[in-house]
């Protein structure tokens, strides 16, 4: 017997196969997903388990070393990503040049490869003891760099890290902090945001993580990969849809058509008109972090005071769509971002920092599968083939 891809070198068979729907590229034993059933796990636990029990960072160890941390382990990687924080202070010249307006997505993977620049002798790709420097310093300071994004775009001064809080309390200090005033964390606001970084954390070979790993395959260095991940995060269709969706639900609001009108011109397929939020190319059932987020928003926005029209209409927009035949067929479900927004909102992120909260939720995964990559023996340049229909020979006109 030989294997599949031996057999079609040998017979000069090509496949031919669009967004690659049907082509796996990898073996992988980082995170399972059956579709059809709904169901997702992070190295066999079930991601309702690890929402319900775990913590953003501990679900980080479990993605990249492959089992759940001792207590001293994680005790000592939380400690290592803490003395990581501080960007080069230079860096902070780097974020002055770029104008106010910049999508803070774009900020935080020019300002990811602009780290490679200054760790080029300790990123080797090949040297162990620097793959895991590099996984603690991305770890560290994406959330930094984000929150950098995110003061930029308001025009208020950088915060330094305070290494005495948790990751995600610095974090959300580094972004609603002000300079010298004190910062009252939101415990309410610090438990939300670390479930929703848990539900974000990996999702197997999604159009980023592939991209992570199609750089990866080729030598370059984890900063270089992540950065071009975060480039394919970019994306409305992938983790710009949660930005897409407020957006959307805003423009319902806003436009008095109501949310059957809008179901309407969906289903009419008017151009560029999708029901953002909703689908999934791998769950064709509700996508099972969707009912989490669900919960989440609930409890977030009643737990913080705030009532918003927002998620009236995302709560009628799915039941609309839910029992309509059109999204049926389909097995059109929301999706991980369907709620997310509605959450960020009521936290007080801008909703261009919402792509930037994925990226940070996704990170581990990124990491998880390009080492994953770097010790499996049978990896390969990532090089897809193409089925050429251009021109046949021509000549050039002799002149
Ligand atoms: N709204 C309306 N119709 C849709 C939607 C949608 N959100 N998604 C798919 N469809 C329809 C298509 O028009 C198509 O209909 P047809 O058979 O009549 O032509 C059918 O469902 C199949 O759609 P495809 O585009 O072939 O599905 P694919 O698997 O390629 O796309 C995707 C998946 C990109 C997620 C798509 O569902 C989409 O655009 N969703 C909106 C954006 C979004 O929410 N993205 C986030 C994804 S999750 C994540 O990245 C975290």
């Amino acid at each position: 017997s030989i294997d599949i891809s031996t057999f079609m070198k040998q017979t000069g068979m090509t496949t031919l196969d669009y967004g690659f729907a049907n082509t796996a590229a990898t073996r992988s034993s980082v995170t399972y997903i059956d579709g059809n059933a709904g169901i997702l796990r992070y190295r066999g636990y079930p991601i309702e388990q690890l929402a319900q029990g775990s913590t953003f960072l501990e679900v980080a160890w479990l993605l990249i070393y492959g089992d759940l941390p001792t207590a001293d382990e994680l005790a000592a990687f939380d400690e290592r990503i803490r003395r990581h924080t501080l960007l080069h202070e230079d860096l902070k010249r780097f974020f002055s040049a770029l104008p106010h307006t910049a999508h803070p997505m774009s900020v935080l993977s020019s300002a990811v490869s602009a780290l490679s620049t200054y760790y080029e002798d300790s990123s080797d790709p090949n040297d162990p003891e620097q793959v895991e420097l590099t996984t603690i310093r991305l770890l560290a300071k994406l959330p930094v760099i984000a929150t950098y994004a995110h003061k930029k775009s308001l025009g208020q001064a950088f915060l330094y890290p305070d290494n005495s809080l948790s990751y995600i309390d610095n974090f959300l200090k580094m972004n609603f902090g002000i300079l010298a005033e004190p910062y009252q964390i939101d415990p309410t606001v610090s438990a939300a945001l670390d479930r929703l970084l848990i539900l974000h954390e990996d999702h197997e070979q999604n159009a980023s993580t592939s991209t992570v790993r199609l750089v990866g395959s080729t030598g370059a260095n984890l900063y270089a990969s992540v950065s071009a991940g975060i480039n394919a995060l970019y994306g409305p269709l992938h983790g710009g849809a949660n930005e897409a969706v407020l957006e959307m639900l805003a423009r319902i609001r806003d436009s008095g058509e109501g949310v059957r009108g809008f179901v309407e011109r969906v289903k009419r397929k008017e151009e560029g008109v999708r029901l953002m939020g909703f689908g999934h190319r791998v769950y064709k059932n509700y996508d099972p972090r969707a009912k989490l987020v669900k919960e989440s928003a609930d409890a977030v926005l009643a737990g913080l005071g705030v009532n918003d029209p927002l998620l009236d209409i995302a709560k009628e927009l799915e039941q609309i769509a839910l029992e309509d035949d059109y999204f049926r067929d389909r097995k059109l479900y929301p999706n991980v971002d369907f709620y997310t927004g509605v959450i960020y909102k009521a936290m007080g992120f801008p909703t261009r920092m919402f792509t930037v909260l994925f990226a940070i939720g996704r990170l581990p995964g990124w990491i998880a599968h390009w080492r994953e990559m770097q010790v499996d023996g049978s990896t390969k340049i990532g090089r897809p083939q193409q089925l050429y229909v251009g021109e046949p020979e021509r000549q050039f006109p002799a002149r």
